[in-house]
């Protein structure tokens, strides 16, 4: 052994004995030095628990929703899945179905077809990773400074996946009002990865009398959303954007359509967005999705290694708010804060036809990397 496997050997000897005594529910936060942003995590799905920027009058607000009861992270029978990091697969996987190499519609007694268990829509499709997916698995606190945090998470072949993953996400703040998030994951076997950080974004924090996101501002590069049927698995067909309640391309107040999304939001006579947009163009460097509200002059623009934005407007939520919203009085209602999630293209291992390659092994690594920038609007 030289030095440097000694030390690896005794990091992860240390390792494995912190993740046996570390509390999922203890509270890391990290600040920027200049003060402009601060961030809380938990290592229960390594959730982002509070986020707290400057509005237009320099106060600081908490713009993400969350639990004060952090227990409920892994417990509340709502599960609306508040700012973790979502795994092995997120979104829809059609019939809870797919093989490798991947086939539009699996064998489903062939050897190469995983059955993972479907835990969405009775049991029609799965979603977010299955029963129990890494949203609400215990996270290992892997280190921290003033201004950073990182935490592990073994998958050992959980909900039925082939082979193991190692995943590694690392949380960082820095001046000027910048969250950087990024996911290195590591695969033991061939098997698919897409994940997701669902964080819910209500920029005015439920201050100013605001109690919904109808009057966030919203705009997404994109000029096609992933075609989805009656159960939001996607159909493999795409619907451009141009003269549909989709069009996003010019900043948008998000209800300018809101009466025509009636039947869009994931039930026949409900309303609100539930869907993946495909980026123009999938670059690290350019925000391709920016929220922004009037009310509280905060505005986030993200740019993002991942190709599909899904937006949903959260229109089933109806959990306690955390104290500094209004909490536990006060209700999340239905809209109370939309969820930007960064990810790969929805069911892409059920859809060959779009090559788009989803399968990861020793030798490639799945990469996820996010940028939240917030300023403000005078
Ligand atoms: C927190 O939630 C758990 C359920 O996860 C519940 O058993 C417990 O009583 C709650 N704690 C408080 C202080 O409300
Ligand atoms: C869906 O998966 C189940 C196993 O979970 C299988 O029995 C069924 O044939 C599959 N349906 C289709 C249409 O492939
Ligand atoms: C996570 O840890 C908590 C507290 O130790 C425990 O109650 C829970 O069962 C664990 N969750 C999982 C999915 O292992
Ligand atoms: C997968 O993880 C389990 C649990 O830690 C371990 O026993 C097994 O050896 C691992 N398999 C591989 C191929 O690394
Ligand atoms: C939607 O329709 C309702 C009832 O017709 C109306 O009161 C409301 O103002 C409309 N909302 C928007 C955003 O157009």
């Amino acid at each position: 052994m030289r030095t440097s496997q000694v030390l690896l050997a005794l990091a992860s000897l240390c390792l494995s004995a912190t993740a046996q005594i570390s509390d999922p529910f203890k509270q890391y936060t990290i600040s920027a030095p200049d003060g402009s942003i601060s961030a809380s995590f938990i290592g229960s799905g390594a959730s982002l628990t509070e986020l707290w920027v400057k509005d237009k009058y320099g106060k600081l607000r908490d713009v993400v929703l969350g639990y004060d009861n952090r227990t409920l992270w892994q417990t509340d029978p709502d599960h609306p899945v508040f700012g973790s990091i979502v795994g092995r697969y997120a979104n829809r996987i059609k019939n809870g179905t797919f093989s490798i190499p991947i086939s539009k519609n699996p064998d489903p007694n062939s050897p190469n077809t995983y059955h993972i268990f479907k835990n969405d829509h009775d049991g029609q499709d799965t979603l977010h990773g299955g029963q129990i997916g890494w949203d609400r698995r215990n996270w290992t606190f892997v280190s921290s400074t003033s201004s950073s945090v990182a935490f592990k998470h073994l998958d050992a072949g959980d909900e039925n996946f082939p082979g193991n993953v190692t995943a590694t996400a690392t949380f960082r703040v820095s001046s000027g009002g910048k969250l950087d998030v990024s996911i290195v994951a590591t695969a033991t076997q061939k098997t698919p990865i897409m994940l997701t950080e669902h964080v819910y974004w209500n920029l005015d924090a439920f201050q100013n009398g605001n109690k919904d996101i109808l009057n966030h501002r919203l705009r997404i590069s994109s000029d096609k959303v992933i075609q989805g049927d009656a159960i939001q698995v996607p159909t493999g067909n795409f619907t451009p954007v141009q003269g549909t309640i989709f069009d996003f391309r010019k900043e948008q107040p998000i209800s300018y359509k809101w009466n025509n999304t009636i039947g869009n939001g994931g039930c026949a006579d409900c309303v609100g967005y539930d869907n993946p947009w495909v980026y123009d163009q999938t670059t690290n460097s350019l925000p391709s999705t920016s929220l922004y509200s009037p009310t509280s002059g905060i505005k986030l623009d993200i740019a993002s290694n991942q190709p599909v934005v899904q937006v949903y407007t959260g229109n089933w939520l109806g959990t306690r708010r955390k104290a500094v919203h209004g909490g536990p009085t006060l209700i999340y209602d239905k809209y109370s804060a939309v969820a930007i999630e960064l990810q790969g293209y929805v069911d892409a291992i059920n859809n060959p036809e779009w090559k788009v390659d989803q399968i990861y092994y020793p030798g490639k690594d799945f990469k996820w990397s996010t940028t939240y920038q917030f300023s403000v609007v005078k």
